[in-house]
């Protein structure tokens, strides 16, 4: 059984989210965080909503001492690893800060693991490793695509390394989780998505449209090969995903080796059905106008998700209504994001 786990990351948008549907199934959690991309509040507000904190580490993946010390400090049956950084255009202007956290931490994450006998691994991957698929939905059997920037490549890179891993000995038991677009907030409005600086993507941008943070969205691109020319992604609500998780550890807790998953919905929205629907959700029109194509995006993308139904036994509950009343309620609660 499942008692206490380390999460990497864990003060950051999933991560938190984890952290509160952890201790709300009565799992003990350690946070492991330096806080680069977050802040202690997110753990704060978890308290207030469940009444439970987790142990908070502020520290860094790459920090041997730390983890060698937590490990012995307490007795983690897994480890739920979603510390990393994640801007796409950033990783192109600064790839050695994204192998050196994304690459470097997970493997000293990983050798840390391995000299305190913990072997059960849940990795934050993403549907970018499928690169440009030629076939939707995608399953988990499509070929490995090539990500088209330093960030994908690193979850890329990480996949393999875990792939050698496990094969290298039966003791490890590993779920590679390939997240579509997680959205939303939970439902209290006390946790949510807050990002640093202009967001990179789609609903953090909207919803600062929104409450007239920023002035109008740029909608990039709509000459694709889809309904309405625009993008279609699967977006995800980030609890459904954080429900996900912990049926993956389920079910690594009692087989080994490596399983991947596809964590997505199955359905596909258009950038202007995702505008619409946030407009109908939140009462306020949304201004935005058609820019060029942004380098690098795909025209589509959205999951197979019935191998995760099938042997998780998980399946998204939560809807696009949903996704985004949550979205608002946490943006409009927290203009400012945690910084009240
Ligand atoms: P996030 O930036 O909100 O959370 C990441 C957290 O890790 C932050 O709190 C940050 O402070 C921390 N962190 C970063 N580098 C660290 C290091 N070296 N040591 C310790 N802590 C460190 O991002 P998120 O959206 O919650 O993403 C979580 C994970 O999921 C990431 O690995 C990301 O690549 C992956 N993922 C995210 C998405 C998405 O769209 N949000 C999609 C697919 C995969
Ligand atoms: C969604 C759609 C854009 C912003 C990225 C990463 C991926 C994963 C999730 C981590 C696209 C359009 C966006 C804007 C727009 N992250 N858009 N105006 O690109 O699917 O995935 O985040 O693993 O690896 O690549 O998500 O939210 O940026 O874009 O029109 O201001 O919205 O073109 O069609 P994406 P996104």
């Amino acid at each position: 059984m499942t008692e206490t786990v380390l999460v990497t990351g864990g003060a950051g948008y999933i991560g938190s989210h984890m952290t509160l549907s952890l201790l709300e199934a009565g799992i003990q959690v350690v946070v492991l965080d330096n806080l680069c991309n977050s802040t202690a509040e997110s753990l704060r507000r978890i308290e207030r909503i469940c009444g439970k904190a987790p142990v908070f580490i502020q520290g860094d993946i790459r920090n041997n001492a730390i983890l060698d010390n937590i490990f012995t400090e307490h007795r983690i049956d897994a480890v739920l690893h979603f510390a990393g950084l994640k801007a796409v255009g950033e990783s192109v202007q600064k790839p050695l800060d994204y192998y050196s956290n994304n690459v470097a931490g997970s493997l000293n994450l990983y050798q840390a693991m391995a000299r305190a006998g913990v072997f059960h691994l849940v990795f934050s991957s993403s549907a970018t490793v499928y690169g440009e698929p030629e076939q939707m939905p995608i399953s988990e059997n499509a070929p490995i695509g090539t990500p088209t920037n330093p960030y994908g490549r690193s979850k890329l890179m990480v996949e393999e390394l875990l792939k050698d891993l496990a094969h290298s000995d039966p003791r490890w038991s590993i779920a590679l989780l390939r997240y579509f677009n997680p959205i939303g907030a939970h439902e209290s409005g006390l946790i949510g998505e807050d990002p640093n600086g202009i967001p990179n993507n789609l609903l953090p941008y909207i919803s600062q449209v929104s409450i007239g943070k920023l002035k109008e969205l740029a909608v990039f691109g709509n000459d694709y090969s889809t309904r309405d020319g625009t993008g279609i992604r699967d977006y995800i609500h980030v609890v459904d995903l954080a429900d996900g998780h912990l049926k993956a550890l389920q079910a690594i807790s009692t087989q080994s080796g490596i399983h991947v998953w596809n964590l997505g919905t199955g359905t596909g929205y258009s950038v202007l059905e995702m505008i619409k629907a946030f407009e109908h959700a939140s009462g306020v029109p949304v201004p935005y106008r058609i820019a060029p194509r942004r380098p690098g995006d795909i025209a589509e993308c959205w999951a197979d998700p019935s191998k995760a139904a099938r042997e998780l036994g998980w399946q998204a509950k939560r809807g696009l209504e949903e996704m985004m009343l949550d979205t608002w309620r946490w943006q409009s609660g927290n203009p400012q994001g945690y910084m009240e």
